[in-house]
């Protein structure tokens, strides 16, 4: 059987997947099981960060699984170490948990901030509420769900984890409204990825830092789109000239194996004690061996770069009339468009050799931040032409 009838048989039906078998790639380009040829500005939902197959990135995870491939977090291993020094100084924070998915991590910052409210207020306060935002996406496990801010996410899964309640993004009178005693923290994503690339208004992200300050409620973003580069910064809070108490990181990190991790300021970095938290897989050797090479590449040259292809992206652009208008930083790009359907947009694309995806009503490039000056013209002419065509209805 071909893959495609064996995942339609055997493997549940969760995800509307594509037409695709993707079976090799190299940076930007990748091949299906027929040969085409596509240039990828998916990185596989932000993941690749160092596209498809990065030489120094697979001798790393080769060379790792040759010597060491698993301990438990009982030990230490060199990869482990060597990546938590490299998170904590590429972003001024004092600790790092690693986790296994942007879910997980999430799931931890936000066992970190009723820890730290639990400890300082004391249990009987109840002050364990976490304010998300509306339309965000935080993860799929039943806490995450319960952060997130959309829902359509919630249907069929109640009851959810209590102490969740959503403001509007970008309406600090929304959130000073609904913050009781009961808060401990506020969770944001700067840009908001599958809620449709919406960066958050600086000014709304000044006064919603305030306000966590004085009141003395955490500030937990969770970067785990956003973050490692993709917006032509390390971390999307760099933009905004705001640290949070707590960040969370995944995708990107791993350049392509499953890692997460939240990281946390002084404060908070004793907060969490022996038994209070753990993964069994967290802090891979070969996961973090991957990782450590993604932060090695991820340097001020690469950020420059990331920021000069946006430059060019926006340019292409400029004078399409299909295009109303382009979100995002970086590589996190969301396109709205006049009149076509983004999802026919991404289908006509899939024909001519492009991967693409949507955000909502958006086209959202997220392509590798290694991607080549070529691929990206490549692609984007691509794009051009299909945004180009009249529509065929
Ligand atoms: C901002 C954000 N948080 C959390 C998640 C969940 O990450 P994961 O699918 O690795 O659990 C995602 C995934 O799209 C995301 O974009």
């Amino acid at each position: 059987m071909k893959s495609q009838e064996l995942v339609e048989k055997y493997v549940m039906k969760t995800y509307a997947r594509k037409p695709l078998c993707i079976v090799s790639g190299e940076n930007a380009t990748c091949y299906d099981e027929n040969g085409k040829q596509y240039i990828d500005f998916s990185s596989g939902i932000g993941v690749n960060s160092l596209g498809f197959c990065d030489d120094d990135w697979s001798a790393a995870i080769a060379k790792q699984s040759q010597t060491l491939q698993h301990t438990s977090n009982l030990y230490v291993t060199q990869p482990m170490a060597i990546l938590a020094e490299k998170l904590c100084l590429k972003t001024g924070y004092a600790k790092v948990f690693y986790a296994n998915s942007g879910a997980e991590a999430n799931e931890g910052a936000i066992k970190l901030a009723r820890k730290y409210s639990f400890d300082k207020y004391g249990a009987a306060k109840k002050r364990y509420k976490i304010i998300s935002l509306v339309n965000s996406f935080h993860g799929r496990t039943i806490t995450t769900l319960a952060a997130t801010g959309q829902d359509v996410f919630h249907q069929s899964f109640h009851p959810f984890t209590e102490g969740f309640d959503y403001a509007q993004a970008n309406n600090i009178d929304d959130l000073l409204a609904k913050l009781d005693d009961t808060v401990c923290a506020v969770m944001i994503e700067w840009i908001q990825g599958e809620g449709g690339v919406n960066p958050l208004d600086p000014e709304y992200a000044k006064a919603l830092s305030a306000v966590c300050q004085e009141k003395d409620l955490l500030l937990i973003a969770d970067e785990v789109q956003t973050g490692v580069g993709r917006t032509g910064q390390f971390l999307a809070s760099q933009h905004y000239g705001i640290q949070p108490d707590i960040t969370t990181l995944a995708k990107g990190l791993g350049g392509g194996l499953p890692i997460g991790a939240f990281l946390c300021n002084e404060r908070l970095a004793n907060c969490l004690q022996y038994g209070d938290h753990g993964t069994t897989f967290g802090g891979n050797p070969v996961v973090c061996a991957g990782a450590n090479v993604v932060l090695e590449k991820v340097d001020d040259g690469l950020l420059e770069a990331v920021r000069a292809k946006e430059a060019l992206i926006r340019e292409t652009f400029a004078h399409t009339p299909e295009v109303m208008q382009i979100d995002g930083m970086g590589l996190m790009l969301g396109i709205q468009l006049q009149q076509k359907q983004a999802v026919t947009v991404v289908d006509e694309c899939l024909a001519e050799g492009l991967i693409v995806l949507t955000a909502k009503d958006k086209i959202r490039l997220l392509p590798p931040l290694t991607i080549s000056e070529t691929e990206l013209k490549t692609g984007l002419e691509i794009l051009l032409n299909v945004l180009n065509q009249p529509n065929k209805e």
